[in-house]
């Protein structure tokens, strides 16, 4: 089978299921699963192969059934960024329509952010609980975000684990097999996507971004379920907050109408596709009137708190962010120069705050939820000599002196004006791709 991979042969679909069940079950050695792997990133799958290897990855394990929950039941996933807390706003504002949000998350990985450890950095919250306590939340409340259980797509997690070590995240048919399998498995009956694209990205390029997204959305529909993938800009953090603790606070702003920016408006871009598809609203632009209403009457937020509570955390973080974790230094980190913010690059921002303790290196690093930073810049801005760039919340001065060598790197000036970056690059639909920059 890895001969005929590495000639570059389409596998059948009974070597597919005979790889992704020697993952699962581990009756496969590590050496000859990451052999195939690497054969898979060189010669790549047809659009045949890499959905039958999504869905032996998904019947690898349970299917969720969600049936009993009433309603359409809408998934939302990103393909990872910086500063991406879509999830923390958009799953309370959907929930607050009455569209019952059922939402598997992920931890941080690499560079980028995970819903989990953001949650996580809440004071008592559980992003674990049993099936019965998760079908009696949504029940209940219409809303519960929580981790994925060792039986959802088990194959994924053997894989994307030889994957981290063996150079070969980076591939197109293995990224749509991984994040299309766990949806599927987690019973959603329509997806949205948030298909990353940028130096904060997976995706770096446009054409990659776009292709990843065609990929996924055709997967799905083979599937028979609806998914629409909105492909929007990671060429600099979505939010101003980078880090755990940081990036709640971030959402809770937004959430309580403190702010607003390119965060609120990809949030409001991908619920108002969470509407369409739950038949809540009609059209992208209902949704948003919808989600607005639910942001300026604060029933967003009052379904965040009402989460929080329902996984054992502390609620009053809603109103007082404070509460949450605080890094012991803090350091402004002031511009040197004049000019106007061109270039920032992404993945080493998110490398900043990793090295910080905001992200793991190792797999059992425990973080620190309070470090990170507040970026005060943004491309296009002018900024003058002694402006604040950014805000650390470190460990140490050392650490802070670290980071800030880091993010002076990142960002780059120049003295001619520069555009600023569409937030929304494509809608992808089984319809087909409509560019929207
Ligand atoms: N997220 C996933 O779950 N899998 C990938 O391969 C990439 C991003």
């Amino acid at each position: 089978m890895i001969t005929r991979k590495k000639l570059g042969f389409e596998l059948s679909e009974d070597e597919i299921m005979e790889f992704v069940n020697g993952a699962a079950h581990g009756s496969v050695p590590d050496y000859q699963l990451s052999a195939m792997l690497m054969a898979i990133w060189f010669k790549g799958m047809t659009d045949l192969e890499t959905t039958r290897l999504t869905m032996a990855m998904a019947r690898s394990g349970d299917i969720m059934d969600l049936s009993s929950i009433p309603g359409i039941k809408v998934d939302k996933h990103s393909t990872g960024g910086v500063g991406d807390t879509t999830t923390l706003i958009l799953a309370p504002l959907v929930a607050a329509c009455g569209v019952p949000v059922a939402k598997i998350s992920g931890r941080g990985l690499g560079h980028t952010g995970g819903t989990l450890d953001k949650l996580e950095s809440i004071h008592g919250m559980s992003v674990s609980l049993t099936r019965e306590d998760f079908f009696r939340q949504i029940n209940r409340i219409g809303l519960a975000v929580v981790g994925q259980t060792s039986t959802l797509a088990p194959a994924d997690k053997t894989l994307y684990a030889l994957r981290d070590v063996t150079s070969t995240v980076d591939s197109l048919p293995l990224i749509a097999s991984s994040i299309m399998s766990k949806k599927l498995a987690s019973g959603a009956d329509a997806i949205v996507l948030d298909v990353k694209t940028g130096s904060g990205a997976m995706m770096r390029t446009l054409d990659s971004a776009i292709e990843l997204a065609r990929i996924m959305v055709q997967i799905g529909e083979m599937a028979g379920k609806p998914v629409v993938a909105l492909v929007t800009n990671m060429d600099q953090p979505l939010g101003t907050h980078v880090g755990n603790a940081l990036e709640v606070k971030d959402a809770l702003d937004v959430l309580s109408g403190r702010s607003g920016g390119d965060l609120l408006e990809v949030s409001l871009a991908l619920g108002s596709q969470m509407l369409v598809l739950a038949d809540r609203a009609k059209t992208e632009k209902e949704g948003r009137k919808i989600l607005t209403e639910m942001l300026t009457s604060g029933r967003g937020l009052d379904k965040f708190r009402e989460m929080i509570s329902a996984q054992g955390g502390d609620p009053a973080v809603c109103d007082d962010p404070c509460r949450l974790p605080q890094a012991p230094v803090r350091r402004e980190v002031r511009c040197t120069g004049e000019g106007y913010v061109k270039i920032m690059n992404t993945s080493a921002l998110g490398l900043a705050a990793q090295a910080m303790g905001a992200g793991r290196i190792l797999k059992t690093d425990v973080l620190d939820y309070s470090v990170g930073f507040v970026m005060h810049a943004r491309i296009g801005m002018h900024m003058q000599k002694g402006d604040l760039l950014c805000t650390l919340h470190a460990r140490s001065e050392g650490d802070a002196a670290t980071a800030e060598r880091a993010i002076r790197n990142a960002v780059v000036f120049s003295e001619e004006p520069v555009r600023v970056p569409p937030l929304c690059y494509a809608v992808v639909t089984r319809d087909g791709i409509r560019r929207t920059d």
